[in-house]
């Protein structure tokens, strides 16, 4: 990630980074699960804005110059060039992300927003029309029956 921010906690010792990284990979999860699972487009934009927000802490965490790389290095150095590509994949999912959350936002301003509005179209033509229809068989029935006999 490009914009390093400086996290709380940046200074504490290896086994809490490490809790914090087990822990970030557990909210994560959490917030994956409802991402997935919702079909509403109004409910979805917070929810990617939640996941935006917290990646942006746990990437910058995990290469914070005490994070992972020094984690790796120490206990696994064979492991660095994988680390490598892992780190290099971040931004392209803050991209995705951006590019998501301006795709929903077009699809409630234009498509969805038009079949909610065919939809208000509709249920305020049939209810002039039924009304109409009461109107008339109330007056056919209370009326024009006795002029009609
Ligand atoms: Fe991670
Ligand atoms: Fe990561």
């Amino acid at each position: 990630m490009k914009n390093k921010e400086t996290v709380s906690g940046a200074t504490t010792g290896k086994p809490q980074r490490q809790a914090e990284y087990f822990e970030d990979h557990r909210a994560l999860q959490v917030i994956l699960a409802r991402v997935e699972s919702t079909r509403d487009l109004d409910l979805l934009i917070p929810l990617l804005e939640e996941l935006h927000r917290l990646l942006q802490m746990h990437f910058a965490r995990e290469e914070a110059a005490d994070g992972l790389q020094g984690i790796v290095a120490e206990t696994a150095p064979h492991q660095l060039g994988h680390l490598q590509e892992l780190m290099d994949q971040h931004d392209g999912f803050l991209t995705m992300l951006i590019s998501l959350k301006q795709d929903i936002r077009s699809c409630l301003d234009g498509p969805t927003a038009k079949v909610f509005s065919d939809v208000q179209t509709l249920c305020d033509r049939l209810q002039t029309h039924e009304e109409s229809e009461t109107k008339l068989l109330t007056k056919a029935l209370y009326t024009d029956l006795g002029e009609s006999g």
